[in-house]
């Protein structure tokens, strides 16, 4: 079978590196994809938001299977485009539907859903620039710090937590009558401040069945300590230490059952990834959020971790025979590192030549930002650059190979965390 994947990503990188190892592929292609997805498949050169662009390359390729990363080309609609295509209609997405990719695209859309189904989650209100003054009102009833998010998509930066009242409602004010974010600010979701310890849950669903893939814990500050300006995402381990079986019986009971549950009970057919971002407190635990796709960093370790044939998974849930298959973990840790450019997440600077990549042994480089110069050398191509991952009898042993190796790779400014797991 001939298969796509869309992005450039560390994650596509780990998906195209997997899927490469399977007896069930012929051909696999990644679109936009960078110097390692070259690596493990044929990258081809379209836009992963272009449709047209898209259809032309699936029928030029023969391509029977599509897996959408990123969830930009979700939430504008890329596997609808496929349903209503008469020759697209038939070649599976994994990825959901636009209407099923509010789950991310939308926060209210998620909570809404929390909430009628019986999901955990912290309380809410949301707020228009209409019921603007209502929503001063609301922060006045709430004790700090106080958890103000854009509605819609804001590369990660839609989510503010303050810890003064007046700041709160300015803030509020910005967003919603001074669109600070844009469109995606002119709803704004207040919570309920949430304490406690965060991890990610992974569940791959035909919309009936599903199977969870590891546990992962991922760090999204740039500094030591959990620190500073948020990222993309610096490192992760997988699995997460603390989560026992009890606690993941507790999830699945109480998050991920119910979601599934909860597609089927509003009608929605979802086939593709489903990233729970969880908060664990004294044993209990709510959903911060939903993504329509797989988590990066996280990918770098879950996907490493499985030991099933995951194209064969893959393809299940695109037939909607997830009901027929289980999935098996390797044993050991794995832990991912990722090497940012200096500068990043605030400006930096692109086209650095990525030296010492040949050296590396015992563990596997997954390229984010990269692409290969006219000079055929690999360069960085993005703020984060290549996530060094390793696997160990625990995270520990894991984070230690992956430190052994980024001590042999360099480019000006490379910049990386010391501490992953530090809290663990
Ligand atoms: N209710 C909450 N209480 C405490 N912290 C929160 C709450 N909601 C979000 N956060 C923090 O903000 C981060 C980003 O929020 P999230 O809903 O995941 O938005 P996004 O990932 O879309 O930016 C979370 O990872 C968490 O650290
Ligand atoms: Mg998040």
């Amino acid at each position: 079978m001939n298969v796509l994947i869309l992005g450039s990503g560390g994650r596509e990188h780990a998906m195209a590196w997997k899927i490469a190892q399977s007896n069930l592929l012929t051909k696999l292609f990644i679109a936009p994809g960078n110097a390692g997805t070259k690596e493990v498949g044929t990258n081809l050169e379209i836009n992963q938001t272009d449709f047209e662009a898209i259809k032309k390359v699936v029928l030029e390729n023969n391509i029977k299977l599509v897996i959408v990363g990123p969830e930009d080309p979700l939430v504008k609609g890329v596997h609808d485009f496929f349903l209503n295509d008469t020759e697209l209609k038939n070649i599976p997405v994994i990825g959901p539907q636009k209407y099923a990719a509010q789950l991310e695209g939308s926060k209210e859309f998620a909570k809404e859903f929390m909430v009628r189904h019986n999901i955990p989650t912290a309380a809410y209100e949301s707020f228009t620039t209409e019921n603007l003054e209502a929503g001063h009102k609301f922060l006045e009833t709430l004790t700090p710090p106080y958890v103000l998010k854009a509605d819609g998509l804001a590369a990660g930066k839609g989510v503010l937590i303050l810890n003064d009242l007046q700041e709160a409602k300015d803030e509020l004010t910005e967003m919603l009558a001074n669109k600070k974010f844009g469109a995606a600010s002119s709803k704004v979701v207040i919570e309920e401040f949430l304490t406690g310890i965060e991890l990610s849950c992974f569940v791959l669903t035909d919309g009936k069945s599903y199977v969870t893939l590891p546990s992962a814990k991922d760090y999204k500050r740039i500094g030591e300590g959990d620190k500073g300006l948020n990222t993309g995402g610096m490192g992760a381990v997988s699995p997460v230490p603390f989560l026992t079986d009890e606690l993941m019986k507790k999830i699945e009971n109480q998050v991920i059952k119910p979601t599934i549950d909860g597609f089927q009970k509003d009608n929605i057919r979802y086939v593709g990834f489903v990233f729970i971002g969880l908060i664990l407190d004294k044993g209990e635990i709510k959903v911060i959020e939903y993504n329509c796709r797989m988590g990066d960093p996280e990918t770098e370790v879950v996907i490493p971790r499985i030991e099933s044939d995951f194209l064969e998974l893959l393809i299940a849930a695109g037939n909607k025979e997830l009901h027929s298959k289980t999935i098996e973990f390797k044993k050991e840790s794995a832990c991912t590192v990722m090497l940012v450019s200096g500068g990043y997440p605030e400006a930096y600077e692109k086209g650095k030549e990525i030296l010492g990549l040949n050296n590396v042994e015992n563990s596997i480089p997954f390229h984010a930002g990269t692409t290969t110069n006219s000079n055929g050398k690999v360069v960085t191509n993005g703020g984060r650059v290549i996530a060094i991952t390793s696997y160990g009898d625990n995270f520990n042993e894991a984070l230690k190979q992956s430190y052994k190796n980024i001590k042999k790779i360099n480019f000006e400014g490379m910049n990386f965390r010391t501490d992953i797991g530090f809290d663990l």
